[in-house]
């Protein structure tokens, strides 16, 4: 992990892209991509790890940004949902109404996105135990499940 003292520039690789930006040792990820980045996908929610709203890929697992220090995402991976370029998984949620209000929409998008890649014959207790890093407040998980049980149905089959 990189130490940094004070306010320092570092260097993040974010969907593809190496961004600088300036951080604090104590500056989480979330905070990062969002005010110095513009990147606002990642929401942020209960800011203590339990929500999901705030979940990004690192080497393609999801990660709670709020839990993560700005200087340990160096020399990794990053990929936010606008890195989401036409994933499986948007339309998916798109055509079984996975999402009422969207505050947690590209949250579960990132995780169910990792689960379809790294996971793609997962069955549905996978599912449920993925899932379950996630809140949602407004709308059904069973359209969450439908989404992600149609992209999994594609890529095994
Ligand atoms: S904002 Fe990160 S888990 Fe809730
Ligand atoms: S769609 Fe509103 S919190 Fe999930």
């Amino acid at each position: 992990m990189l130490s940094i003292i004070g306010k320092s520039v570092i260097e993040l690789n974010v969907n593809g892209e190496i961004r600088s930006a300036v951080a604090r040792p104590a500056d989480v990820l979330l905070h990062v991509l969002r005010e110095q980045l513009g990147l606002t996908g990642a929401k942020p929610g209960c800011e203590n790890g339990d929500c999901g709203a705030c979940t990004v890929l690192v080497d393609g697992w999801p990660v709670k940004s709020c839990l993560m220090l700005a200087a340990e995402a160096v020399g990794h991976e990053i990929v936010t949902v606008e890195g989401l370029k036409n994933a499986p998984i948007q339309q998916a949620f798109v055509e079984n109404w996975a999402f009422q209000c969207g505050y947690c929409t590209s949250g579960f998008l990132m995780v169910c996105h990792a689960l379809a890649t790294l996971h793609p014959e997962a069955e549905d207790y996978v599912i449920e135990e993925w899932l379950q890093a996630n809140v949602c407040r407004c709308t059904s998980y069973d359209e969450i499940k439908t989404a992600i049980a149609a992209v999994l149905k594609s890529t095994s089959s």
